[in-house]
């Protein structure tokens, strides 16, 4: 069996290091691993488009700075096929024989959904496209043959879902569709970034995240003004470094070299925590170095990216090149599903 990535966002915002150290950072390391066959990363647009609806000026603008940051960390066309969910109409299609295989009380039982419907206050009006897109994500998956769905954790229950629906789909029609398995970080501290004023996520709206196109005088403002441990008032009193984003940001980014270079008394954040965690460190000195760790990673990002910015046609080529090849596999995978549906009646 080959070895397939499918993964993506949606385009509803440009990306923070949430989604760097929670799933960009280790798509980059998938890729130049060598061990897969194919890649293929989604800019999910018509999943974007469930949610909003009456915004489509937003989704399309935040096509090229999902593009952008792609391209920036070090996703390559060359060994990424990177496309544009909503020109992939096969997807569509597949979405629609999918939700045959699922009811709504199942749909309504998917917990990152029932969080998404309590957040946006759907109330009573919940469209039928955001209850249904964990089919369409499905769908995104096994179009390509996916086993491998690189993801942040609240995107568990997609894959659940999504084998639900694939062994239900070659339990009734024959063995068509390859079940997928989620890869989550590594460093549980990538799971969940929090954002920078402690709230358990990062979130445009909360105004808490660090964007990889923050410029350098941002990164900086964003650190120093970071919630730290609300009990740890004079330096000598002992902190807590599991709720406090510093200590989980630089779990995250650091390692020996960046001590060694920024703050040499302490060989490794082991023992850097510990001092925090018996007293006598303050809060400044942790962010000054999380601050130097902050800056070195995301520098030659954010040069990069505002150096693909100067040529936005070139990525819209690409985007276009990435689609078109993207819906010819689709293709492939549909004409399969609809042959085991018995529904091919004018194939010969
Ligand atoms: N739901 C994902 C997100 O919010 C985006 C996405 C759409 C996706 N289809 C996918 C991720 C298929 C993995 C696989 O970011």
């Amino acid at each position: 069996m080959k070895n397939i990535i499918l993964t993506g966002d949606r385009p509803t915002g440009k990306l923070h290091i949430g989604h760097y150290v929670g799933s960009l950072r280790r798509r980059v390391e998938l890729q130049n691993s060598g061990k897969f066959d194919e890649i293929y990363i989604m800019i999910a647009d018509a999943q974007a488009l469930t949610d909003n609806f009456d915004n489509p000026d937003k989704v399309r603008a935040n096509i090229t700075e999902v593009a952008l940051d792609y391209l920036a960390c070090g996703l390559d066309p060359e060994k990424s096929t990177i496309f544009v969910q909503s020109h992939v109409e096969q997807l569509t299609e597949l979405t629609f024989y999918y939700m045959n295989l699922v009811t709504l009380s199942r749909l309504e039982r998917n917990p990152t959904v029932k969080t998404e419907l309590k957040l946006r206050n759907f109330e009573q009006s919940i469209p039928m496209g955001f209850l249904t897109y964990p089919v369409s994500q499905t769908a995104d998956i096994t179009a390509f043959k996916a086993n491998t769905v690189p993801v942040g954790e609240d995107q568990l229950p997609m894959l659940e879902q999504a084998r639900e629906i694939v062994r239900s789909f070659n339990g009734l029609y024959g063995e068509t569709l390859v079940e997928p398995k989620a890869v989550l970080p590594e460093n549980k501290s990538c799971l969940r970034l929090p954002g920078t004023d402690g709230m358990a996520k990062m979130s445009k709206s909360l105004g808490n995240c660090i964007y990889l196109s923050d410029s350098a005088d941002e990164i900086k403002r964003k650190v120093m003004g970071m919630y730290t441990d609300p009990n740890h008032i004079k330096v000598t009193d002992p902190g807590d470094t599991k709720n406090n984003p510093t200590f989980i940001y630089l779990e995250a980014f650091a390692n020996d070299g960046h001590f060694e270079r920024y703050c040499p008394e302490y060989a490794n954040l082991d023992e850097m925590r510990a001092h925090y965690e018996r007293g006598g460190l303050g809060d400044m000195k942790v962010k000054k170095l999380l601050n130097a760790v902050m800056q070195e990673t995301l520098e030659p990002i954010r040069t990069r990216r505002e150096e693909l910015a100067k040529d936005l046609p070139a990525i819209w080529a690409m985007l276009k090149e990435g689609s078109d090849k993207a819906r010819e596999v689709a293709a492939q995978t549909l004409a399969e599903v609809k042959r085991a549906m018995k529904i091919n009646y004018f194939e010969n």
